[in-house]
């Protein structure tokens, strides 16, 4: 496929380009009444913005009809749209030539263009050949491919026809493969032949055939090319995407979608063993996700903006490809690693491309500034703007690092607190605190109507400043998810029932003397591994498979680069005898088959007991402590049904680690 080249001649970066969004200009001392205007009249704010920034079919005659205590959530109703239509169209037609996508590929120094232009042809002959395979406004289509212009095309087309996209972050298992298209009854699946990644292919074909095998409803594999290697394909099941839309016309028009329809489905982890598939809906979605782009990042047309996150999550969704593109702007989609071919590679690709913003993950910067500075230092980096991170806390000398080495005093760095679930950016130190210099570790202030609160335990909101307590938001704003796909009682069981009136995070934050937002981890059964979000009940049923395991109990402790590692307690059956070493080789194996490799333990223990209350529960807050080596604070275990075992595990603990 060739694509443009439109950033070597120059055109790109030329200043005549102006922005979409006609809405009044924000200056610095806006925010503060900009805030206060969205929480004291959101109906007025967020209707002025939605019509402001928004290309509508038919204007919406509700701006919203929401209620957090029944967790219902209707923004901008009897309207209509598209969200292909607001990210490509919309600019088509004032500049059909502007740079959209820049895929950074995994081969060092390599990287492809695309315009508007193109990407709008290739986004319809997509949508085209989907139609004609029988896809349908409404279907649910699964998408198992690394980051690629194909991959955006594919995204961008299901919104185009109105079919809702899951996409799967193509480092998962069969297994957990099998399971999202099962739980949606997807019929379509697209992949790529291979995935190349840090040098490696990945056989992702392949792994989609051992998901589907067990996947009746999945009526077509549409199957991209990458590597252009040989792969297997089923008769009457499997197709070459680029054959299927040869004969396809690159113009198809964009459905006009209920600003509620569904627009796409995401998976993510919570405390049951079963991952949700997170539903957000068209018009808030697209609302949220361009504003929180263009505040939170100071982004501006001419930027070019780098988010690495994967496709796969949902921070891919909102700033790889969604956000910048409602916004007119260019963003970079990365293919690779940041250590592939060295850890220079984010830097250099910074240099090379012109970066203006980069947004990544706390787990990446630890483990660069573990590199050393020269890495950073051998390339220019002048162009960078803004510092974003997402997915985990960043702790302070990662913060100052990243402050002070790439950004050499000059850049915003923004720490970013958001989830899958909340669909945009929530708590960040633009646009709300910008008259505040950021502080080390605080994603700091909420972002345009969001008002965060801390609850105790009994739901009693703690109040004043240098508190702690379970993060909560008391009001709606319009990304918030609409559902669990499958199951709105687990949608709100898990987020509005504890504390009624309230979106419960899971989160647990501080709120320092000045009012400023630090998160401090999770608070349910959740573990945030390299940034990627895994139930510990998920591990422990991978875990369970295997026939010699009686029982495990899972739980994350600090970890500096991965910032928590997992660690597996694991009860083997009576009479199993097999060698120790071998076992914990077999689990591991076992995780990384029913899941994913991000998600196997560092750690495995195997244990005679665990400590468990005279009911049985297991107290999962010794087995923290122990993982944490914090065995001095274990705290009170005489009413453990069997106070032994703590001595028991601490001793193969000791002489384990
Ligand atoms: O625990 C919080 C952590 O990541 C969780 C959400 O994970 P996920 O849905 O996968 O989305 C990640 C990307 C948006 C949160 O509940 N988290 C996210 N951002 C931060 C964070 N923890 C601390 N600081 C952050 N900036």
């Amino acid at each position: 496929m060739a694509f443009c080249s439109a950033l070597l001649n120059g055109r790109f970066c030329s200043s005549r380009l102006s922005p979409l969004i006609s809405e009044r200009s924000l200056a610095t001392s806006h925010h503060a009444a900009w805030y206060k205007e969205s929480l004291e009249h959101p109906e007025e704010f967020w209707g002025r913005l939605a019509r402001e920034r928004l290309r509508w079919m038919k204007p919406f005659t509700n701006v919203m009809d929401c209620s957090l205590k029944d967790g219902h959530f209707r923004w901008f109703e009897g309207g209509k749209l598209n969200m292909s239509d607001n990210c490509l169209d919309r600019i088509v037609e004032k500049d059909p030539d502007r740079l959209a996508l820049i895929w950074e590929k995994d081969e060092p120094g390599q990287q492809e263009y695309i315009t508007y232009q193109e990407l709008k042809n290739l986004t319809c002959r997509v949508a085209n050949t989907l139609k004609s395979q029988g896809v349908k406004k409404g279907d649910v289509v699964a998408i198992y491919m690394p980051v690629s212009l194909e991959a955006a095309a594919v995204m961008l087309a299901c919104t185009r026809i109105g079919a809702v996209h899951s996409v799967v972050f193509a480092g998962f298992s069969p297994t957990a493969l099998k399971n999202r298209i099962l739980d949606a009854s997807a019929e379509t699946v697209i992949t790529t032949d291979e995935g190349v990644r840090g040098g490696k292919t990945i056989p992702l074909k392949q792994t989609v055939d051992a998901a589907v095998s067990d996947c009746p409803c999945v009526k077509r594999v549409l199957v991209a090319t990458r590597t252009g290697a040989d792969v297997a394909m089923k008769d009457g099941r499997d197709y070459k995407l680029d054959e299927l839309m040869k004969g396809e016309s690159p113009e198809c028009p964009p459905e006009p979608m209920d600003s509620e329809d569904p627009l796409f489905m995401l998976y993510t982890s919570g405390s049951t063993g079963k991952p949700k598939g997170i539903l957000h809906a068209h018009a808030g979605y697209m609302l949220y996700s361009g504003l929180t782009q263009q505040y939170v990042f100071d982004y501006k047309v001419g930027d070019i903006f780098a988010c690495v996150a994967d496709i796969g999550w949902i921070t891919g969704h909102s700033h790889a490809l969604y956000g910048p593109l409602i916004n007119g702007g260019t963003s970079v989609l990365f293919e690779s690693l940041p250590i592939y071919p060295d850890p220079g590679r984010y830097w250099e690709m910074v240099q090379r491309l012109k970066v203006t913003q980069i947004y990544l993950a706390p787990t990446s910067l630890r483990l660069l500034l573990k590199a050393g500075d020269s890495y950073v230092k051998k390339y220019d980096r002048s162009t960078l703007r803004t510092l974003g991170c997402v997915g985990e806390p960043l702790n302070d000398e990662a913060w100052r690092w990243y402050h002070k080495v790439v950004g050499e005093e000059r850049c915003t760095v923004v720490d970013t607190w958001w989830q899958t679930e909340t669909g945009g950016i929530m708590i960040a130190p633009r646009p709300s605190s910008s008259d505040s210099t950021p502080k080390a570790g605080y994603p700091m202030s909420p972002f345009f109507g969001i008002d965060p609160v801390l609850l105790d335990n009994n739901g009693k909101e703690i109040t004043g400043n240098d508190v702690s307590g379970n993060l909560c938001i008391r009001n709606p704003w319009p990304s918030i998810a609409r559902t669990i796909y499958g199951d709105h009682e687990k949608f709100l069981n898990t987020y509005f029932t504890n504390y009624p009136g309230y979106y419960f995070t899971g989160d647990g934050a501080y709120r320092d003397k000045d009012g400023h937002y630090k998160i401090t981890g999770r608070i349910d059964d959740v573990i945030n591994v390299k940034g990627h979000r895994i139930g510990t009940a998920e591990i422990e049923s991978a875990l369970d498979h295997d026939s010699r395991v009686a029982e495990s109990a899972v739980v994350g402790y600090p970890h500096e680069i991965f910032g928590e590692g997992i660690y597996a307690y694991v009860i083997l059956k009576d009479g199993v005898t097999d060698n120790e070493d071998d076992i914990k080789k077999d689990l591991v194996q076992l995780v990384k088959s029913q899941i994913g490799s991000f998600a196997a333990p560092q750690f495995i223990l195997i244990t005679p007991g665990l400590p468990k209350t005279r009911s049985g529960k297991i107290m999962r807050r010794i087995l923290r402590k122990i993982s944490a080596n914090e065995t001095e604070e274990l705290g009170d275990i005489t009413t453990l049904a069997d106070p032994s075992v703590v001595e028991t595990i601490l001793t193969k603990h000791d002489s384990t680690t």
